[in-house]
């Protein structure tokens, strides 16, 4: 395994982390597989939200943990929250509060490693997130904080008030979605990608030494699918097929190689529930691409270098 820094700490944690989220789509003895298969992999790092299956991955998680017997201190247990589905979004130091316990009690366990607010709520008041942050931490119920889906300038209006370091930033990112580095490659150009639509996220964590986590990432547009096999994405898949047959390893390792290669300290949020997938998405920390490489597969996913 590889491993990233955990945003500006001396922790280092697993370059590939499980992401729960779709845990409650699978019968019980597929989560006791996937969940025995990562720790076999040392991916010991987990993301959950309390939204998941509506609190049902949780659960499951909970009872996996227990049924493997698993120490819970050798485990990295993060979870999110600040959506209410369908309804807003709720920064609110009372919303904050009583979701970390709905995710303690559904999770079985007495603390999150890690907590992050998910989707950014406009209505936030940073002192009641700070509020909040102070009182878990007091409380032992949560060890560090972070945000997804956050622009450098929300991160610092939080960071006027909230005293604990940002860690990670959680975002969609991968080979088709890659906003996030096209618009530096653009810069100053009338082409589209040129378009900034985050703020600078990636260039921000670097220079905060926050962890980016990358979500969904073979995924195309907002969960459209994966681009393997994708018509769309008929151009990327030849390359990866081809950089996969020179390595020995799937194109599925590459795509994840892509990812990691990156020197922004990334860790990829793998969501895929089958065992066999996991064990190709952790070879890639074991290869590093070279230059020439991941810049063919940048543009073979359909971006330009001007
Ligand atoms: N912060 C946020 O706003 C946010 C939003 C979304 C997700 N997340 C986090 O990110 C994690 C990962 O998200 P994700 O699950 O969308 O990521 P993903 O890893 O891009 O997608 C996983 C899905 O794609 C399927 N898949 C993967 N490779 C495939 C292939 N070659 N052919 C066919 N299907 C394939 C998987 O099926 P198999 O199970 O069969 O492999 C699984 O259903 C989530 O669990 C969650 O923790 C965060």
């Amino acid at each position: 395994m590889k491993y990233v820094n955990w945003g500006s700490t001396d922790k280092k944690v697993p370059a590939i982390a499980l992401g729960c989220m779709r845990m409650s789509g699978i019968a019980f003895e597929e989560a006791v597989q996937i969940v025995e298969k990562a720790l076999e992999q040392e991916v010991t790092f987990f993301d959950h939200a309390d939204i998941y299956g509506g609190g049902a991955c949780e659960t499951v998680f909970g009872k996996v943990m227990r049924e493997i017997g698993c120490d819970r201190e050798k485990l990295f247990i993060q979870s999110k929250c600040g959506i209410v589905p369908g309804v807003m979004y709720d920064f609110s130091k009372e919303h904050i509060l009583e979701a970390v316990d709905g995710s303690l009690k559904r999770l079985g366990v007495d603390y999150l490693d890690a907590l992050l607010l998910h989707r950014p709520d406009t209505l936030m008041e940073p002192e009641e997130v700070a509020e909040a942050f102070d009182e878990l931490e007091r409380r032992g119920k949560v060890r560090y904080f972070g945000v997804s889906n956050q622009t450098p300038m929300q991160m610092e209006l939080m960071k006027k008030c909230v005293r604990q370091p940002l860690c990670a930033d959680q975002v969609q990112f991968g080979l088709a979605h890659a906003g996030m580095i096209r618009s530096g490659f653009e810069a100053n150009m009338m082409t589209d990608g040129a378009v900034d639509r985050d703020g600078g996220i990636l260039d921000y964590c670097r220079l905060h030494d926050m962890t980016v986590q990358a979500w969904s990432p073979f995924q195309y547009g907002m969960f459209e699918g994966v681009f393997f096999k994708s018509e769309a994405y008929a151009r990327l898949n030849k390359k990866l097929d081809e950089i996969a047959a020179a390595y020995g390893v799937t194109n599925t390792t590459i795509a994840v190689a892509w990812i990691l290669r990156h020197p922004a300290n990334i860790q990829v949020l793998a969501g895929t529930m089958n065992p066999s997938r996991l064990e190709e998405i952790c070879q890639a920390a074991q290869l590093r691409l070279t230059k020439e490489e991941w810049y063919a597969l940048y543009r073979a996913a359909g971006n330009i270098l001007p």
